[in-house]
């Protein structure tokens, strides 16, 4: 496999660091330049990052220089992850693509422009299609692709099995979201030790509206979008990792017995498990019988952060199915997923050395 150089944009937030933490080791991929704001450019990676992973930060990237996120910056990388702040995403990951430049964002930005692929590997990869429609650089070098909300991703997954098999009619969610996803600083110690808050900014839409994308119809270069309302309730609450969501669902047709969406979902089989990409999980979906299983605390590393984590399956009076999920939010719902996505990418060969 030939070595790609990857740019991380907002490598000193917590995203970025994430990025740094999980690339360390990998084999296709090597760190050859960090960008973040004027604040941190110039800088030695050390100074410019408050590093707040809990493995010390790789000394391959310690003394590197932090760059201003300009194309003209990165003239050396084959492509960039994006952390970026989302204030500034949509003008700097726009800047890059027309350069000729590949994006592999985590920001919400593109997430909804109709030729963008909003990617989850295991759930929709061949909406990869969708880069060849972009109109970013007149050579087709240069596009964007994204990967969804950390909430979406655990919905999703856990959503795929059902509506192949039986159609949705509905779902009703609620996400207990750990402080991690409001990246650094983040919600202030007051606010969340010992307490909830009833309300994340922004968060409900994006929650509502992706798995629609997500599980849409690839047809004639376009995706037809799965139609289903989806009611969401995000609330933040003290949990450093790992976004657990209750799910209600109600189906186009009903099961005949509960224990086959269980049987079901155990048995989903990945489109993307033979491809041989190394931060694929062997088991995108975990099925636990313990009532009192998934927990962020005991369950959000499994699988080195990629795997969603289900419980507590049950049918109900109001909706047909029930159940928890539960998935790593700044590894399965950001930066590993980016770089899942990436792999994808090279695989079907949009990503070239
Ligand atoms: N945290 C999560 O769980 C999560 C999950 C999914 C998606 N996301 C998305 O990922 C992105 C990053 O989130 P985060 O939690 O890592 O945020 P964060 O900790 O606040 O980091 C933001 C990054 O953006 C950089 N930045 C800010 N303004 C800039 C500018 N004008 N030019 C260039 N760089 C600039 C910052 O650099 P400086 O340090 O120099 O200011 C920093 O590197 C966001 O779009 C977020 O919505 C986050």
């Amino acid at each position: 496999m030939a070595q790609f150089k990857a740019g991380i944009l907002g490598a000193t937030g917590a995203v970025g660091q994430k990025f740094i933490r999980l690339l360390q080791d990998h084999p296709w991929f090597t760190i050859s330049a960090l960008g973040a704001s004027g604040r941190s450019a110039g800088k030695p990676y050390s100074e410019a990052a408050n590093w707040i992973e809990s493995t010390p930060m790789p000394e391959s990237v310690n003394q590197m220089e932090v760059r201003n996120c300009t194309s003209s910056e990165f003239g050396d990388v084959d492509f960039v992850f994006s952390g970026l702040d989302s204030t500034v995403a949509t003008e700097i990951e726009g800047e890059f693509a027309i350069a000729g430049i590949p994006v592999i964002s985590n920001a919400k930005n593109y997430r909804t422009d109709p030729t963008v692929p909003l990617l989850v590997p295991e759930v929709n990869p061949d909406h990869i299609e969708l880069i060849k429609t972009q109109k970013f650089s007149a050579d087709g070098s240069g596009w964007i692709a994204t990967n969804p909300n950390c909430v979406a991703i655990p919905l999703t997954m856990s959503l795929k099995p059902l509506y192949d098999a039986f159609g949705i009619h509905s779902v009703v969610v609620t996400s207990l979201q750990a402080i991690s996803g409001a990246g650094y600083p983040g919600v202030p110690s007051l606010d969340i030790l010992g307490n909830v808050i009833p309300y994340i900014g922004g968060e409900e839409p994006k929650i509502s509206a992706e798995p629609l994308k997500l599980l849409g119809k690839l047809e004639n270069g376009q995706v037809q979008h799965a139609a289903f309302p989806v009611q969401a309730t995000a609330l933040r609450v003290p949990v450093i990792n790992g976004h657990l969501i209750a799910v209600n669902v109600k189906l186009n047709e009903k099961p005949s017995n509960i224990s086959k969406v269980s049987e079901l979902m155990r048995s989903w089989k990945s489109p993307i498990a033979d491809l041989g990409l190394p931060s694929a999980p062997a088991f995108p979906l975990h099925i636990y019988e313990d009532e009192r299983y998934p927990q962020p605390r005991l369950h959000a590393d499994n699988e080195n952060g990629m795997q969603t984590a289900i419980g507590r399956i049950r049918g109900g009076d109001v909706m047909d199915v029930s159940y928890i999920a539960m998935a790593h939010n700044t590894i399965r719902g950001a930066a590993g997923g980016a770089i899942l996505n990436a792999e994808l990418l090279v695989k079907k060969g949009f990503l070239k050395v």
